[in-house]
């Protein structure tokens, strides 16, 4: 079997940490699910990927790279807990893919709306 080229790379912060993520398509189910493998983020992705919780939030404020458009689910999760600071996006509800390389993705820490 022919390993995979990890063609993806971006920097991933929040807690105190930088990590360079070096990945390909179809490594992760998610950005969520990257960022649980990568970093200890407490209560991090309560609902386990289904867009529910609100507690996978990232800032991708002025990136151009997270273009994905945001599913009703996604929408309705943010309304929900009054996220009102524009360019938060849940990270469950991201997919790993060539949109990421070269960005800058930070994990919201002061996540009190969605306790
Ligand atoms: S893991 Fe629950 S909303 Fe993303």
């Amino acid at each position: 079997m022919i390993p995979h080229k990890k063609d993806i790379r971006f920097t991933l912060s929040g807690y105190g940490e930088e990590i360079a993520i070096e990945t390909f398509e179809g490594e992760f189910r998610n950005l969520m699910t990257l960022i649980n493998e990568k970093m200890y983020v407490p209560d991090f992705g309560e609902c386990k990927g289904i867009g529910r919780c609100g507690t996978c939030l990232l800032e991708t404020k002025g990136l151009g790279g997270l273009s994905a458009e945001m599913e009703r689910n996604e929408k309705a999760t943010l309304d929900k807990f009054a996220v009102k600071m524009p360019g938060l996006r849940l990270s469950c509800q991201l997919m790993i893919n060539a949109d990421l390389n070269n960005t800058s993705i930070k994990i919201v820490e002061e996540r009190e709306d969605v306790r």
